[in-house]
């Protein structure tokens, strides 16, 4: 394109460097600064990367301003007619569409290593009923590291299908587990003969003497909420999978860390926030006026949770999907949700509120995410599970495209240092000698 500059220009005192521009697909554009310490001796200073693109990447697409999201080319509107999650997951991680044949060999793998080892299986009954599922479920992945030795480092292809197949199968049999743990119920092993969301629900639901029977409105709206979920380029559960396989470390051990870093509520576990506020709204903590004024007071912590997003400066095209199949699933339910009613009341007064409109805050995808994973008889400390459940492939997909990248390296940024200047040093020694003697007196 013509018009896009082949050099950015950066003049620093009485000198001026040439830096390339590298141009996405999309018309992205970025300053190449990879060189600029070399040239210069300046870094640059971006705290929490809003404005660093850490890598290159054909797995997601997404334009913030206009609320577009697309995998692999294909816009997220495209995916509301449920195909299967399997499908996608198989999609993002390998850059197109499986064949029949392709999709049914992974299927079959993924039916083959649904088990958990048996000693992984007893480990369970040790961990503490209320332990939160999510610490269950980050260190379980880490743990199969255990059990699959021959996977924690591999060149192969083949190899790595086999370790991503146990991982997107085993996750399911974990996160069932923890749940069924939480509740003192006994394990239900998984049934080769269900699909992937069906053999979920019924890990999580049947009982010794019932099976549990699901409808298929509940079995599609679990796989759309997993396909919603299944990746958002670099977001930090992402990033930080990208972190810690950028050392080499196995996929068991990068999705774990993955799975610690969605479990925060500014990330993944925004949605069970946005239940507990609505709950307090219910039971009368507060009017949904006073929950949005709350969340506008600078001196307050509180949020209004699922509004804002740090790239989407307009509707998270997700929340809107969400927000149709809540209406559809709720429709088809005896019962509603008065926590609903509550949630469309929030929307409504933080859309026309000036402090929403001047910061471009619109519902995320955790806004109505909750409330569908409700309707489906998910408990709230299960949600952000279901959430890493759905964005294993994502984390996957990412870790294989640095894997196979022959130019990626470790990734290690640098620091502003601020702290004791050298020509502070008798400070510095001072500190040293108070130490010296706090460590020599007794205890
Ligand atoms: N309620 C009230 N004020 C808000 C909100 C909110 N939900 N989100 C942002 N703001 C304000 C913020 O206080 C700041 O105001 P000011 O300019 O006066 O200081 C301004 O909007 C810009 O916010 P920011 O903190 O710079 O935005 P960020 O990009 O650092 O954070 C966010 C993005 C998602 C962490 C934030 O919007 C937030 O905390 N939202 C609530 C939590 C939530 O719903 N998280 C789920 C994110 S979507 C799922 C995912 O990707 O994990």
């Amino acid at each position: 394109m013509a018009d896009i500059p082949e050099k950015a220009i950066l003049i620093l005192g009485d000198k001026q460097y040439e830096l390339p521009v590298v141009v996405g697909t999309e018309g992205e554009r970025a300053i190449d600064i990879s060189k600029l310490r070399d040239q210069s001796g300046y870094i640059t200073y971006d705290p929490s990367l809003s404005n660093t693109g850490v890598c290159k990447s054909s797995i997601t697409f997404i334009d913030g301003e206009k609320g577009i999201l697309r995998y692999r080319g294909i816009p997220i509107e495209q995916f509301v007619n449920y195909p299967s999650f399997v499908r996608v997951a198989w999609m993002l991680i390998f850059g197109r569409m499986p064949t029949s044949a392709e999709l049914a060999q992974f299927s079959e793998l993924l039916t083959r290593h649904e088990l958990l080892h048996e000693s992984a299986r007893h480990q369970f009954q040790q961990i503490p009923v209320d332990a939160p599922p999510m610490a269950i479920l980050s260190a379980s992945l880490n743990n199969l590291s255990y059990y699959h030795q021959q996977f924690l480092a591999f060149e192969d292809t083949e190899s790595f299908v086999e370790a991503a197949a146990r991982l997107i199968s085993k996750v399911r049999t974990i996160a069932a587990f923890a749940y069924r743990r939480s509740q003192g119920l006994p394990f239900n092993y998984p049934d080769p003969k269900l699909r992937y969301c069906e053999n979920l629900l019924h890990m999580m639901f049947s009982l010794p003497h019932q099976q549990y029977i699901c409808t298929p409105e509940v079995v599609d709206a679990l796989n759309l909420v997993l396909v919603l979920h299944a990746d958002h380029e670099q977001n930090c559960s992402t990033f930080t999978v990208r972190v810690v396989g950028s050392s080499k470390a196995n996929l068991f051990a990068s999705c774990s860390a993955g799975v610690s870093a969605l479990w925060g509520p500014l990330h993944g576990g925004a949605n069970v926030k946005v239940i507990e506020m609505l709950e307090e709204i219910h039971k009368g903590g507060m009017t949904p006026e006073e929950c949005i004024a709350e969340s506008k007071r600078k001196e307050s912590k509180f949020r209004l949770f699922g509004f804002g997003h740090r790239v989407y400066k307009n509707f998270d095209p997700r929340s809107r999907i969400i927000r149709d199949a809540c209406d559809r699933v709720f429709a088809t339910l005896k019962h509603g949700d008065p926590l609903l009613d509550i949630a469309r009341k929030l929307e409504e007064l933080a859309l026309k509120d000036q402090y929403f409109i001047d910061r471009n805050l619109y519902p995320n995808v955790d806004f109505y995410s909750g409330l569908l994973l409700r309707s489906m008889g998910i408990p709230t400390n299960m949600f952000t599970v279901i959430f890493s459940i759905g964005r294993l492939p994502g984390w996957i997909a990412h870790w294989k495209e640095q894997h196979d990248d022959p130019t990626s390296r470790i990734l290690r940024p640098r620091q502003v240092y601020v702290g004791l200047p050298e020509n502070r040093i008798e400070a510095a020694l001072a500190q040293a000698e108070e130490l010296r003697k706090v460590e020599q007196s007794p205890t």
